[in-house]
């Protein structure tokens, strides 16, 4: 098959952790992958190495000129869009009496540029065909809550709502939105927090295990190629730790 005539599956932040383990999975599925990287070019650089086939996307979701910079990208090198991976993330940790307004707005640019991106990438592709899939990583703790993650919590709990609110928008059409929303994966954002707190969240896993960023791809895989029936819900992947 020609490269061109694959489907294109886009993923934010596929340098590492859970972003380069959705490419690789869907690169595994016969996709070709759009890698988005902000900062970690040589990672991405490498990843496109490893997988062989796609493209890189570069730019910060807070800023929207970077992201319609990125679609300019995928209108001239991609030509369509049949999946998008909303995985870019971060989190600004700081108890609530401490955190100033303007971490508080740090925050929330990353949930504004997500549905910046997803509106063009539907306007753009997606509206066109009628078809196409939408995949949120949200998080756990946009369910249960965590101490001293207020407005990364707010904003995970509002990327689920986007995901339910935006499939009853597309009512009709068959472009399927969810959420997979991971629990205590390992990966860089998880090895930053302190041994004491590591070990306090794994002794409420179920499975006693911090899960790996393959386990979570793997679901991502199966909604962006399988699961034609399943849209405006939320997949968790936890160990147990929450069932929803
Ligand atoms: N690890 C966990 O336990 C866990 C649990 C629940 C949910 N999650 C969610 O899963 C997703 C991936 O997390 P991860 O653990 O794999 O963390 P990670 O390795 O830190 O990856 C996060 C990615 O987001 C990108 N990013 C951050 N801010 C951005 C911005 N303003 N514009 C564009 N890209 C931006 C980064 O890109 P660059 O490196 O290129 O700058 C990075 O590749 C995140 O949404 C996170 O909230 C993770």
């Amino acid at each position: 098959m020609d490269s061109n005539d694959k489907p294109v599956a886009v993923v934010t932040g596929g340098g590492g952790g859970i972003g380069a383990a959705c490419c690789r999975a869907l690169a595994a599925e016969g996709f070709r992958v759009g890698i988005h990287y902000r900062s970690s070019e040589t990672e991405a650089r490498r990843l496109l190495e490893e997988i062989g086939e796609g493209f890189l996307l570069q730019g910060n979701l807070a800023d929207i000129d970077d992201v319609e910079n990125m679609v300019r990208t995928l209108k001239t090198v991609a030509g369509n869009v049949d999946v998008l991976v909303n995985n870019a993330g971060f989190s600004v940790d700081r108890d609530m009496l401490s955190m100033k307004v303007d971490e508080f707005d740090l925050q929330r640019t990353v949930t504004r540029g997500t549905w910046y991106l997803t509106k063009r990438v539907l306007r753009l592709f997606m509206l066109r065909r009628g078809t196409g899939r939408i995949i949120n990583i949200s998080s756990v703790t946009g369910h249960t809550g965590n101490s001293g993650q207020v407005p990364y919590t707010m904003e995970k709990a509002a990327l689920d709502a986007f995901t339910k609110s935006l499939t009853k928008e597309l009512r009709g059409r068959e472009i399927l939105v969810n959420s997979v929303a991971p629990g205590f994966i390992d990966t860089a954002m998880t090895r930053e927090l302190p041994r004491e707190v590591r070990e306090a969240i794994l002794s409420t896993v179920p499975l006693e295990r911090m899960g790996t960023p393959d386990e979570v791809a793997d679901v991502v895989a199966f909604l962006a190629r399988r699961g034609t029936y399943i849209t405006g819900t939320v997949i968790h992947v936890n160990g147990g730790l929450y069932g929803g």
